[in-house]
C-alpha cells in the first residue's frame, strides 16, 4: 500500500467508531460522523472509496453533502474540479463551493455560509485516479490518462455510487467541471 493511501483513514472517523451513539437505522456504511474542528452541522455527509476497475484495483474517492434542508427534494450536484489534475476535495469542496472550508490557519474547519449545499446536493469526485486520494494500483494506468479514461472511470463511478445512494438515480443530475468536459458528456449520456 502506498504511504498517501494511510491519509484518508485519518482524515475519515467511519461509522464504525462510533459505537455509543444509537439510531433507529443502521447507519450507512460511508456517513462520516465526525472530523477534526468541523462545526456542528444539521446535514449529513459521507465519504468512501468507490472501485471502478476491479482488475487493475482503480478506486475514485468522492466525499458528498446532502443540502442543509429539503435535500430529498433537492438536485444533485457533481463537481469535478479541472486542471486536469485538481482534487475536487483539496479545491472545490474545502477553499470553494463547498460547506467546510479550512480556516486561515489549516487547523480547523469553517462553515461556508455561500455553501452551494444550500441549494442542492453536492458529489465532489477526485478524478482521474492519480488526483487527490483516487488512486490505481497499477502502475500502467498513470500512463494511459486522457479525457476518455477519465470519463469512462467517472461513468463507472456513477454508475456503483447509485447502488449506495438508490434514492437519488432519479434526481435531476447537474455536471459542474472546470475544463474536462468530455467527462460531463459520457456522466450525462449514462443509462444508468
Ligand atoms: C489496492 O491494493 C491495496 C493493497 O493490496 C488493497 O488494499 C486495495 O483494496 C486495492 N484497491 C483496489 C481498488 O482494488
Amino acid at each position: 500500500m502506498f504511504p498517501y493511501l494511510l491519509l484518508p483513514v485519518l482524515f475519515l472517523c467511519p461509522a464504525s467508531c462510533t459505537t455509543t451513539r444509537r439510531h433507529a437505522e443502521p447507519l450507512h456504511q460511508d456517513l462520516v460522523t465526525q472530523l477534526p474542528g468541523q462545526p456542528s452541522v444539521g446535514f449529513r455527509h459521507y465519504a468512501s472509496y468507490t472501485t471502478v476497475d476491479e482488475k487493475n484495483g482503480r478506486a475514485l474517492f468522492y466525499w458528498f453533502f446532502e443540502a442543509t434542508s429539503g435535500s430529498d427534494e433537492k438536485p444533485l450536484v457533481l463537481w469535478l474540479n479541472g486542471g486536469p489534475g485538481c482534487s475536487s476535495v483539496g479545491y472545490g469542496a474545502t477553499q470553494e463551493i463547498g460547506p467546510f472550508l479550512v480556516d486561515g490557519e489549516g487547523y480547523a474547519l469553517k462553515f461556508n455560509p455561500y455553501s452551494w449545499n444550500k441549494e442542492a446536493n453536492l458529489l465532489f469526485l477526485e478524478s482521474p485516479v492519480g488526483v487527490g486520494f483516487s488512486y490505481s494500483n497499477t502502475s500502467s494506468d498513470y500512463d494511459i490518462l486522457g479525457d476518455s479514461f477519465a470519463a469512462n472511470d467517472a461513468y463507472s463511478f456513477l454508475h456503483e455510487w447509485y447502488k449506495k445512494f438508490p434514492s437519488y438515480r432519479n434526481r435531476l443530475l447537474h455536471c459542474w467541471r472546470e475544463l474536462c468536459r468530455k467527462i460531463c458528456t459520457r456522466v450525462g449520456r449514462a443509462d444508468l
